[in-house]
């Protein structure tokens, strides 16, 4: 991946933003140093908000009601970051159909929606008006999930046999999973390990999940939809010092494991020479070794930085892309959404939730 800074690029797209919170203002408005895009507009309910990013990352026209900027503005595309509303529900379903009916098209942060209800409402607006909806699963852009999704599709790993996941997350209790003002923290975090894992594994046919009811941890068995299996431990309980995340992926003979987002280990098929018994060394062979990859942080390069080691600014200028080209998204799209929001489903709706087939196929 070579980084092409804003005002290097030839074309650009007419952007516009709606919601200057912490995030927007932490991680999303920087992305754009490195996005063939002008920032025309942006808009928060709350004005000083709005002002304050006009100013650093304008110039930016300011507004409150996005309906009268995309009047006004008429952009390519909008990037939408805001909350929830009273009732815990993310408000990116109303406000992307809004977008895309006047004319452009949608990114959305995460979580896209509360229901697949709204991921199928959204997709019918996309069809009606022919624009798209990006989806802000970075973790699918994360440099370190793509190598492995890289390693993964090599002929000499072997299909995928089973995968194990880990990200620290309380289950709601059974009673509270109906509420979503009480499942608004699970909805909020469960799309980033299942982002990974549907990125990595494919469609998921059943999940079985095993919880601890005095502390919320839990355990979920999955079965995808090619016949691997694998695991989530939500490891709540877990320090606040301590790595989320640890993934691993094991297929035909080797397998490839990714520490905390950023260290990525390929063991290769193969195994010491000499049989069991007989071996006399485990450092012979160099085309067998394990291949390791972790940043050095020493230089001032951009690999270094949160914004593209967390997926930030990747998927974003991979929105960009698609826009420019006029292409829907492939990764971070409604599609994968649906799945996501459908395992959200699946955890709220039973007990010991087992995923529902999707209904319309
Ligand atoms: N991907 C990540 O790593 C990550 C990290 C943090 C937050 N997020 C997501 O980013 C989103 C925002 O989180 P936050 O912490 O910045 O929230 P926030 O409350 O700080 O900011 C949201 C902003 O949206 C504005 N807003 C709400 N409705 C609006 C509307 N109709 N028009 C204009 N402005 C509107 C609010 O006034 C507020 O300023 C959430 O979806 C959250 O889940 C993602």
């Amino acid at each position: 991946m070579r980084v092409t800074y804003q005002p290097e690029y030839e074309r650009r797209i007419r952007l516009c933003a709606i919601g200057c919170g912490g995030h927007a203002q932490r991680n999303i408005f920087p992305t754009y140093q490195y996005a063939p895009v002008d920032l025309v507009a942006v808009c928060d309910l709350d004005r000083s908000r709005a002002e304050a990013c006009a100013r650093m990352w304008g110039p930016a026209a300011v507004y409150t009601d996005h309906r009268e900027m995309l009047e006004r503005e008429q952009p390519d595309a909008v990037v939408i970051v805001t909350n929830y509303d009273a009732e815990g529900r993310p408000r990116y379903p109303v406000l992307a159909m809004d977008v895309m009916r006047q004319g452009a098209h949608a990114w959305i942060e995460k979580p896209p929606a509360a229901s697949s209800d709204e991921i199928l409402q959204m997709m019918a607006v996309s069809r009606e008006t022919g624009k798209f909806v990006g989806v802000g699963f970075k973790k699918m852009f994360a440099p370190a999930n793509r190598k492995a999704k890289e390693i993964l599709s090599r002929p000499e790993f072997g299909p995928l046999s089973s995968l194990t996941a880990r990200y620290p997350q309380p289950l709601p209790p059974p009673e509270d999973r109906a509420d979503s003002r009480k499942t608004v923290g699970f909805l909020d975090h469960i799309v980033h390990p299942y982002s990974v894992i549907h990125y990595l594994g494919g469609p998921i046919e059943s999940l079985y999940v095993e919880r601890n009811d005095r502390t919320g941890a839990s355990i979920t068995s999955i079965r995808f939809t090619s016949g691997a299996v694998g695991s989530l431990h939500l490891a709540h309980g877990s320090s606040g010092m301590s790595p989320l995340e640890r993934t691993e992926l094991v297929g035909r003979g080797a397998n490839v494991v990714v520490e905390n987002n950023l260290r990525v280990t390929y063991y290769r098929p193969g195994g010491p020479e000499g049989g069991y018994g007989r071996a006399g060394t485990f450092y012979a062979d160099e085309e067998k070794a394990p291949l390791f990859w972790e940043p050095e942080f020493s230089l001032g390069q951009l690999y270094n930085k949160g914004l593209f080691l967390l997926g930030y600014a990747p998927e974003i200028l991979y929105f960009c892309d698609c826009v420019l080209e006029n292409r829907p998204p492939e990764v971070g799209s409604l599609d994968d959404a649906l799945e996501i929001l459908r395992i959200y489903e699946a955890y709220c709706r039973t007990e010991n939730p087992k995923l529902l087939p999707r209904e319309g196929g």
